[in-house]
């Protein structure tokens, strides 16, 4: 696996991020703990208590890897959730989680692409997307099937990584993504290549304001930024 974050052959990209996904889903959810310190789990907690402000009765969660998100907006009292993405083996492992949560009747997963969604135009509530949009493969142009498919004043979560303003945090950050994870990687994963793509992806991405302009660039009003564990993640918080 050779993926790079700009990748320039775009009919390529979206392959491989979807081989690279299939490829670590078994150990997706252990290393995501690992590498966070279970901090990710906060993240989505908080993306949990800003829907309960908002009550979705439906709720679309792209990029639902293993159904973390989906899950948790899943357990909120009459709302139905459908969690998205291409990785078919990532969905896999989100559906026996499904499964031993007893949470069938609240949340369904299938397999579909950010970019091209076959939902209908002001359906949903709300719709989330955790560490997905970085590996988008025209990140504008899932940002607005996003917008589509959300209703008038519907609203749009995005947790995804950070680079940290500060310069101390930044060197610290810096330095505690090359060497710990890596580590990590290699002693848990079978594909290592797949964390130097997500590190260097993390590094390139736009984040706070620059990304903040982009969804108001592509339609959002409203956009409220949150960072998370000193600018490491942020939850952007936009409206329709
Ligand atoms: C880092 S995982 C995040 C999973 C989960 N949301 C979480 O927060 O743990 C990124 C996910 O995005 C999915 N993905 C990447 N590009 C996608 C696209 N164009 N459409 C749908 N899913 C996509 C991948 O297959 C992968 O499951």
């Amino acid at each position: 696996m050779t993926l790079k974050p700009n990748q320039k052959s775009k009919s390529s990209k979206k392959n491989q991020v979807e081989k690279m996904f299939d490829s670590i889903s078994f150990e997706y959810d252990l290393l995501n703990g690992i590498m966070t310190f279970n901090s990710h789990k906060r993240w989505k907690q908080n993306i949990l208590n800003i829907a309960k402000i908002l009550q979705p009765n439906n709720a679309l969660d792209i990029a639902t890897g293993t159904a973390d998100i989906a899950m948790n907006l899943g357990s909120l009292p009459n709302c139905r959730v459908v969690g998205v993405d291409i990785s078919e083996k990532m969905l896999s492992v989100g559906r026996q989680k499904i499964i031993k949560n007893n949470l069938e009747e609240s949340v369904l997963l299938e397999t579909g692409d950010a970019e091209n969604l076959k939902y209908k135009d002001n359906y949903f509530d709300l719709v989330t997307i955790g560490f997905g949009v970085r590996n988008f493969q025209d990140l504008k142009k899932g940002l607005k099937e996003s917008l589509r498919v959300l209703k008038e004043n519907g609203t749009l979560i995005i947790l995804e990584t950070s680079i940290p303003e500060n310069r101390v945090i930044r060197f610290f950050y810096s330095l505690f993504t090359r060497t710990y994870i890596p580590l990590m990687a290699k002693i848990f994963s079978k594909d290592k290549s797949a964390y130097s793509y997500l590190l260097d992806s993390a590094e390139l991405f736009p984040c706070g304001i620059e990304f903040k302009n982009i969804l108001k660039s592509v339609g959002f009003s409203k956009v409220q930024i949150k960072p998370k564990f000193f600018g490491s993640s942020t939850i952007y918080i936009a409206t329709k």
